[in-house]
């Protein structure tokens, strides 16, 4: 079906704009005239957004109908249902848009290792299927706050970040988040390959297989709290 009049909505889709068809996975999706009607006005304004009202008027005859921004809404959804791989995004005050998605954005994904090398936060990545649940990415902002080198540190659990600071209530928190399967933010007394403390902000959370919602990785991110901590315990002093 890929010839001069379709249009590829995202990897798997294609709109015929002569049979005014959505071919799925090489599958004809039933539509019906209104949902067509409101495809159609997205893919024109592809990557534009379109007010609740536009779309009313082009999609009912305003004589026949009051306009509402229930019906719009209730098109809308009822379209994303029909195709769910569509990104039609809206916005507050109802104005709806046909987005590309993320998936037919190669560059993008080629580059996001470099994004994520470029946060200011530390951001790790572990995969909990190997023994001892080690770090198999760390960004470049984790690898210096610490001073290590990422090989030094990439195939190792975290926690050899503690040393031997390893009675910290915090850590009691962050086991049971994690054997729940759940986000967690906790202060961990970290340490410097130089010896130096560093309080350690961090958020871990699971990250789920979208279909077999099994555990597949955890991800952190870490920001170093230490000038905050040191204050907040020289006023613990104070009083
Ligand atoms: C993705 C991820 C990042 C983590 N980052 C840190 C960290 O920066 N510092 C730290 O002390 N522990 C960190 N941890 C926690 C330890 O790896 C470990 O789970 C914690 O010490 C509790 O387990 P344990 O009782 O086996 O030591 C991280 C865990 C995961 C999964």
């Amino acid at each position: 079906m890929n010839t001069h009049h379709t249009i590829k909505l995202c990897d798997r889709c294609y709109w015929d704009t002569i049979s005014e068809t959505v071919a799925l996975h090489h599958e004809i999706v039933p539509l019906t005239s209104n949902m067509k009607k409101l495809l159609k006005l997205l893919i024109a304004n592809y990557n534009k957004p379109i007010s609740s009202v536009d779309i009313f008027l082009h999609v009912w005859d305003s004589y026949e109908q009051e306009y509402t921004p229930r019906n719009v809404r209730n098109l809308i959804s009822n379209l994303r249902k029909r195709l769910p791989c569509l990104n039609i995004v809206n916005y507050y005050g109802g104005s709806y848009m046909l987005k590309k998605n993320r998936e037919s954005h190669p560059v993008f994904a080629d580059h996001l290792i470099e994004i994520l090398d470029q946060s200011k936060n530390g951001i790790t990545i572990s995969d909990p299927s190997q023994p001892d649940n080690p770090v198999i990415y760390i960004n470049h902002a984790f690898a210096n706050a610490f001073g290590y080198s990422p090989d030094e540190i990439i195939g190792k659990n975290c926690r050899f970040l503690q040393g031997d600071d390893r009675d910290q209530p915090a850590l009691e928190e962050l086991r049971k988040a994690m054997k729940e399967q759940t986000d967690v933010t906790v202060i961990l007394r970290n340490y410097h390959k130089s010896g130096e403390l560093i309080y350690n902000e961090v958020t871990i959370s699971p990250v789920f297989d979208k279909k077999t919602h099994k555990l597949k990785y955890y991800i952190g991110v870490q920001k170093d709290v230490t000038s905050v901590q040191k204050l907040i315990q020289q006023i613990k002093g104070m009083i």
